[in-house]
Formats: C-alpha cells, sequence, structure tokens
C-alpha cells in the first residue's frame, strides 16, 4: 500500500497540484460524478485549496465555487472563489447568499486538530461532521449531493442513518489516496430530498470490492 501512496505523493508533485488530497475528491467525482460544468460547490474546509483546485478545474465558467476555512488560503486560484475565512460553527444561510442561493455539492474535508487521544479525535471529527451536515441540509438544491470526511467510530453508522432518509443513496467511500493508517473516509450522499433506495441486505463492516475500490453501500 505504501507504493500507492507515494504515487499519490509523486503524482501531486508532478502534476503540481497543492497536495495529494486533489486525487481523494478527484476519485469520489469519477465515481459518483457529482461535481460538473456548472455546478455550484461549497467546500467547507478548504484549507490549502486543493480540493478546490479540482472543484474549478470541473465546474467551469458557469460554475460557482464558494470556500471556508479557519485559515487563509495561500494559493491564486484562477477561477473565482468567493473565499470566507471563518469557522463553519458561523456559518448562515446567508454567508455565500450573493455568490449562490443554494448549492448542488456541498463538500467538507474538515479534519480536527488532533490530540492523538484517538476517542477524542472520533467525537471533534463527527461534530464538524454534522455541523456540516446541518448546514448542507439548509442549502442543498433539490437531487443535491453532501461529502463530508469522518473518522471511523461506532458513531459514523448511526451519523449516517441520521443523513440516510434525506438522499436518495448514501455509500462510504476510501479512496485510494487516503493512507490505510488513517481513520479517514468519506460519506457521499446523493439526491437530495428523492426517495431513498431500499437499503441493501450488506454487512456494516465489508469493505466491497469493486475493481480494487474500497466502498461500503447501504
Ligand atoms: C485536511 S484539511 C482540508 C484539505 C483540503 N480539502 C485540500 O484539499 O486542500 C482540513 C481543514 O479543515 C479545517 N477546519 C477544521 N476545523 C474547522 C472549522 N471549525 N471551521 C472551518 N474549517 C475547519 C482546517 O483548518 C483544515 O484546513
Amino acid at each position: 500500500m505504501r507504493e500507492i501512496q507515494d504515487k499519490y505523493f509523486r503524482l501531486a508533485k508532478r502534476e503540481g497540484k497543492l497536495a495529494r488530497s486533489y486525487y481523494k475528491l478527484q476519485e469520489i467525482n469519477q465515481r459518483t460524478k457529482i461535481i460538473k460544468e456548472g455546478s455550484r460547490v461549497l467546500d467547507i474546509g478548504a484549507c490549502p485549496g486543493s480540493w478546490l483546485e479540482y472543484i474549478l478545474e470541473n465546474i467551469g465558467d458557469k460554475g460557482v465555487a464558494c470556500a471556508l476555512d479557519l485559515n487563509v488560503i495561500a494559493k491564486k486560484f484562477k477561477g473565482v472563489v468567493d473565499f470566507r475565512k471563518m469557522d463553519v460553527r458561523e456559518l448562515t444561510p446567508e454567508t455565500f447568499a450573493e455568490s449562490a442561493k443554494e448549492f448542488d455539492v456541498v463538500v467538507s474535508d474538515m479534519a480536527p486538530k488532533t490530540s492523538g487521544i484517538r476517542l477524542t479525535d472520533q467525537a471533534r471529527s463527527l461534530e464538524l461532521c454534522e455541523i456540516a451536515a446541518e448546514y448542507a441540509f439548509k442549502v442543498l438544491a433539490p437531487k443535491g449531493a453532501f461529502v463530508c470526511k469522518i473518522f471511523e467510530s461506532p458513531e459514523v453508522k448511526p451519523f449516517r442513518e441520521k443523513l440516510r432518509p434525506s438522499f436518495k443513496t448514501t455509500r462510504t467511500i476510501k479512496p485510494d489516496a487516503s493512507r490505510d493508517e488513517s481513520m479517514e473516509t468519506y460519506i457521499i450522499c446523493m439526491g437530495y430530498g428523492e426517495e431513498p433506495e431500499e437499503k441493501r441486505a450488506r454487512p456494516d463492516h465489508e469493505y466491497r470490492k469493486t475493481k480494487g475500490k474500497r466502498t461500503r453501500q447501504y
């Protein structure tokens, strides 16, 4: 696996991307097609900006990119980004209203400052996801998509179950570019406001291996 991880690090250097994270969103989008030409995308926890790079490359001139982070993004992008330096807790539906009244896609790659105490870090990650999801419910357009990074814990399943009734499909993806030893995984919800597809009978612990991809589907 280390070979794959080195591959993404080298790829980012070779292709001039800000960080290997770029390839996580790339894989998520190649598999879900949620971000496309014209999409209005909100990127929560956007610093240093590699997801924004990917978003701007894919939404074209008619798309809208809004983003926020506790820290400022140093990179100057080719496309236009409505960026706010702020805590996700301060967001209101008006924050980005001038750029977009609603979004087709809300992504959160937020990660808490890790304490090294597993339970604490898991709880903090979950809290950030809950805040991001609550905000997504306020600003997502019908059929919109929500993506969030979450640290694996027994609380992930109940959280995902809370999201599930609001979306057509809800699944979990661990992209190849995500280190195996990392606790992170990504919840992908698609089809906001649509009837949820029937829950699939699949054991919770089982990652579905499809062409080498790591996916949980519920
Ligand atoms: C893993 S980084 C995101 C990487 C980014 N997606 C990229 O590809 O460049 C996680 C980010 O979450 C941000 N973050 C953590 N807690 C936050 C909060 N309460 N409000 C806003 N941003 C937060 C951190 O400042 C950090 O920049």
